[in-house]
């Protein structure tokens, strides 16, 4: 188990910064998922932790040692990827123990710890098979299970169930999850999945162009999120946004309106806002709901109802030809074209300073 610190770390490609001063502070034993859009740095921040790219600037910290400059085998990491890199030629015994053959352990320890492992990822009965003879989920147990045997202070994993089916990746999720909890290590997992970021992580990073745009607990990002990125990122179906103009501004709420929307106060939460400005207010899907005419605040036309089951999902198009999502847990129909009064709790609104 280790801490993991990184400061204002930095990594370009030539003239091109693609991580733009990155601090974090991973805590031992901790779960966190860092989440994004691809392209957004996530893999190769993971790859400067494990020490597979150089970093150009900035402080990493295991455990409290500058590690910059140290090489891979020396960090006390262990990295499972998304292609699982296992070897075709050899059996999952062997595959699993690799990283000892390589570093000469003894027989015995090599036994005991691919034992650990196997029972660890319920797999002993897997052990003299070939990767050929194994599923998808399985081989990927492998990769787990190789990590899992060189005892690391730290996992890294970078997307590694997004080369499997829908059903077996919530599986593998879950086996993660427990093996987290088994190990009590401290492991940075990497996704673009804002399902898999929100029910594995202690703690979310969420990237946007090599930078961060915010850190916190999965509830705290999804109820406080600190920018509209944030707030569209997490959460399914997404949250909605409207484009509103401000017209006062108080100590702790701005009044906003548009033209499908009734003038309302939302809380600002400290953030800055001049009147005539245009913002966007956001609300998500399962706090909007049908309100009688005379007090619904937001007004549109039904589109469509789709009834999941758990939840009715109904699509409502506004004056200004924008949609609106909502999630409703009774199973109610609305008929496409009806028109539709809305209203939601102005707790449960943010309103955001940017536009999209
Ligand atoms: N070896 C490289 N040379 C140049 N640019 C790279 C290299 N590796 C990654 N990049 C760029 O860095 C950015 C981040 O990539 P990456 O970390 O793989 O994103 P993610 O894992 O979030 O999808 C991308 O714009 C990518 O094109
Ligand atoms: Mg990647």
């Amino acid at each position: 188990m280790a801490t993991v610190k990184l400061r204002d770390l930095r990594k370009s490609y030539g003239d091109v910064e693609v991580i733009k001063g990155v601090d974090i502070d991973i805590a031992d034993g901790e779960f966190v998922v860092f989440v994004g859009p691809s392209g957004c740095g996530k893999s190769t921040l993971l790859r400067m932790i494990a020490g597979l790219e150089d970093i150009t600037d900035g402080t990493l910290e295991i455990d409290g040692q500058r590690v910059n400059d140290l090489e891979p085998s020396k960090r006390g990491i262990a990295m499972v990827f998304q292609s699982y890199a296992i070897f075709p030629h050899m059996t999952v015994r062997e595959n699993v123990a690799f990283g000892l053959t390589i570093n000469k352990a003894s027989k015995a320890e090599k036994e005991e710890k691919v034992a650990e492992a196997a029972r660890i990822l319920q797999m002993e009965h897997l052990l003299d098979r070939r990767p050929s003879e194994l599923s998808g989920g399985q081989r990927q147990r492998v990769a787990i299970g190789r990590a899992i045997v060189r005892d690391p202070k730290v996992f890294l994993f970078d997307e590694p169930l997004s080369n499997l089916d829908a059903a077996l990746r919530m599986d593998m999720r879950m086996e993660i999850g427990k093996l987290h909890q088994d190990l009590d290590a401290s492991m940075i997992y990497v996704t673009h999945d804002q399902v898999e970021a929100m029910t594995l992580a202690d703690k979310i990073v969420v990237l946007k162009d090599g930078k961060v745009m915010q850190i916190g607990a999965p509830m705290e990002l999804y109820h406080e999120p600190a920018n509209l990125f944030v707030a569209g990122f997490l959460g399914a179906p997404s949250m909605n946004f409207l484009d509103v103009t401000v017209h006062a501004v108080n100590d702790t709420t701005v009044t906003i309106s548009s033209d499908s929307l009734d003038q309302i106060d939302v809380p600002h939460k400290g953030r800055s806002f001049t009147v005539g400005q245009a913002a966007t207010l956001g609300v998500r899907p399962q706090y909007l709901h049908p309100a009688a005419d005379e007090v619904g605040r937001l007004h549109g036309k039904v589109i469509l109802t789709e009834r999941l089951g758990s939840e009715t999902v109904i699509d409502i198009g506004l004056a200004d030809g924008s949609k609106v999502i909502a999630a409703l847990a009774e199973d109610s129909i609305q008929i496409a074209g009806t028109d539709v009064n809305l209203d939601f709790d102005p707790n449960q609104a943010h309103i955001f300073p940017e536009t999209r």
